[in-house]
């Protein structure tokens, strides 16, 4: 069998993802176990635990996208594999596990940037040519980019500290809302955006928002996270907040707190628009912003994206849920764009270690 085939491993984090894709860009077989649970049980990733978790389920991953697929090892044509950003040593599972699968199996190796892999998934699905805008919005990430070609990204702005996933998470984790039964076994973002649509009067609090006047496309969440945390303790002096219900209270704080993020999310993005016109780095008559990462699953975050780029003319785009969310398919996606160029194909790694550079960083 000739035709292309596309493995993808995704290690970086908390999931062990993998995915066959083929020529055409569709999935053949997809296999996700998310740690996500037992992370929320301890308070936060280990990346001890992590580790282990990813080295108990790597090979169970690969076996299974294998068999959903009803394919051998010998039938795929190269295997992509996150090799950074993330946590070093869940990173080092999926690419330990990758080279051996290659050099058992004769395949090339393709390594791929992980925060490239967010930023072109969107074009599995939509037609989103070069070049493009890009928000990246997680756990662990927060940057604007041009997206120039596969390889080439023109970083316009990063958080100078944690990323807006993190604040959730934190947020989240602080005001015990895995307590709250409904909310249990989800994730710190979609927690505080379920708590938040409770919300009866987000105005109670007045959250600043960061950097307003600061001339850059950075980003910047800790004075929120202090913020929250100050009027949380204040509650909880007051008597009015009790751990692990859902009060007003909390999803008042929960809403300020999506409202702050969000408009300086939309600050910073209508600045790096700008300094795209004046610059010319995105056609006039073709302007699209593509959202992803695992906070572009915020309803409210990208309707208000979507409404405060019209102004702009731009149109916004982002990939299904579970492509925003950290997944093997993107991985292989990007390993498909890289194999149809002839780019970053390595069939000697034996003695090398696996490298990505990207304008993206780290
Ligand atoms: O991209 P991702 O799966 O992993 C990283 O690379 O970080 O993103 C996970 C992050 C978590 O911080 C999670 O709380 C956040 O995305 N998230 C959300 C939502 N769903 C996931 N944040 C806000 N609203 C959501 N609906
Ligand atoms: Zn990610």
């Amino acid at each position: 069998c000739n035709s292309t085939l596309i493995f993808g491993i995704e290690t970086s984090c908390d999931d062990t993802g993998c995915a066959i894709i083929n020529e055409e860009g569709n999935i053949i077989a997809e296999s996700l176990k998310s740690q996500n649970l037992v992370h929320l049980r301890n308070g936060g990733i280990i990346p001890d635990v992590a580790q282990d978790l990813h080295r108990k389920y790597i090979e169970p991953t690969v076996t299974e996208t294998l068999l959903k697929a009803n394919l051998l090892m010998k039938d795929i044509s190269a295997i992509a594999v996150t090799v950074k950003p993330g946590l070093p040593l869940s990173l080092a599972v999926g690419m330990k596990y990758a080279k051996h699968l290659a050099r058992v199996n004769a395949k090339p190796i393709i390594p791929i940037h992980h925060m490239e892999a967010h930023a072109l998934t969107v074009r599995m699905e939509h037609n989103v040519n070069f070049p493009y805008l890009v928000l990246l919005i997680s756990g662990g990430h927060c940057l604007l980019a041009v997206v120039q070609n596969i390889n080439k990204f023109l970083l316009l702005g990063k958080s100078i500290d944690m990323a807006p996933g993190e604040l959730f998470d934190k947020i989240a984790r602080r005001m015990k809302l895995r307590n709250v039964p409904e909310l249990s076994t989800m994730c710190g973002g979609q927690a505080v955006e379920t708590a938040a649509l409770r919300a009866t009067n987000p105005e109670m609090f007045n959250l600043p928002i960061p950097l307003v006047q600061v001339k850059d496309c950075n980003f910047s969440f800790n004075g929120l996270k202090t913020s929250v945390l100050y009027h949380l303790r204040k509650k909880e002096k007051e008597h009015k907040v009790v751990a692990d219900a859902l009060i007003p209270e909390i999803s008042n704080l929960c809403c300020a707190a999506l409202i702050a993020t969000t408009k300086h999310l939309v600050h910073r993005t209508q600045r790096a628009m700008q300094f795209c016109s004046i610059n010319n780095l995105i056609p006039e008559n073709n302007k699209r912003l593509v959202v992803s990462g695992g906070v572009a699953c915020n309803n409210y975050i990208f309707n208000a994206l979507k409404a405060a780029s019209v102004d702009y003319g731009y149109n916004v785009y982002r990939p299904s849920m579970k492509l925003c969310t950290d997944n093997g398919i993107m991985i292989a996606w990007n390993g498909l764009e890289k194999w149809r160029k002839n780019l970053d194909i390595m069939t000697n790694f034996n003695t090398l270690d696996l490298e990505a550079t990207s304008q993206l960083g780290e």
